[in-house]
């Protein structure tokens, strides 16, 4: 497959489950036909601020049961900010007008080698919808975007077990030595002053 950098923001890929190309349409880039479902997935850019608001609002049914809270949804100025960075890489899947997924990658720039890489830093389906294959539906069509963006390696920190089975079951293996994962708050430091 040709590498294609710069690849506009909305890709128009209509895929079916035998793998035949459709006709393209408009605004969403991938659908696929299940036998419960029929998935659209949809890169979010500009203009998807009101998704990004409900994706904060209804955290916690894509978050582990007991662990996702509302958010704060940002501000229109952060909210225009974040969908126009071209690192950012937001795919939601929708059924039926529903958004019942989402993916969330940063494109990492590298200092040497292949000059970049993925962090997939965030993914949750909702909770009625789990096990129906929306999650690995979502890593395939990130697979596709790297091949055509010349991006060889994605790496997460899965951080519930559920979520290391579904990785592996997606084709990700567990490095070794783990790297041990360390973070400061410097604005709670401050408070503490
Ligand atoms: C992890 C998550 C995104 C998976 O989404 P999903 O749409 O339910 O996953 P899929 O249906 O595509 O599952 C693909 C495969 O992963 C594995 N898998 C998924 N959920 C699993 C579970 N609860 N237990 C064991 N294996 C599981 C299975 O091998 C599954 O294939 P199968 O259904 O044919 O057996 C979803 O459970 C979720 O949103 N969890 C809460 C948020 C979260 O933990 N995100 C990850 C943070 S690092």
């Amino acid at each position: 497959m040709t590498c294609t950098r710069d690849a506009p923001a909305i890709r128009e890929i209509i895929m079916k489950k035998n793998n035949t190309h459709a006709p393209e349409q408009p605004t969403t880039d991938f659908i696929e036909d299940r036998s419960a479902v029929t998935l659209s997935i949809k890169r979010l850019g500009p203009g998807d601020e009101s998704i990004l608001e409900l994706l904060a609002n209804e955290d916690s049914d894509f978050d582990l049961k007991g662990r996702g809270a509302p958010l704060d949804p940002l501000n229109p100025t952060k909210s225009r900010r974040y969908l126009e960075n071209p690192a950012v890489i937001h795919w939601v899947a929708v059924e039926d007008s529903v958004v019942i997924g989402h993916l969330l990658c940063i494109l990492l720039p590298l200092r040497a080698g292949e000059g970049q890489e993925l962090l997939l830093y965030e993914i949750g389906v909702g909770s009625s919808w789990r096990r129906h294959g929306i999650g690995r539906a979502l890593l395939a069509h990130m697979e596709i975007w790297m091949q055509k963006n010349c991006v060889g390696l994605v790496w997460v920190l899965a951080d519930n077990p559920v979520a290391v089975e579904f990785y592996r079951a997606c084709g990700f293996t567990a490095e070794k030595p783990q790297p041990v994962y360390m973070s400061r708050d410097i604005a709670a430091d401050k408070t503490k002053i």
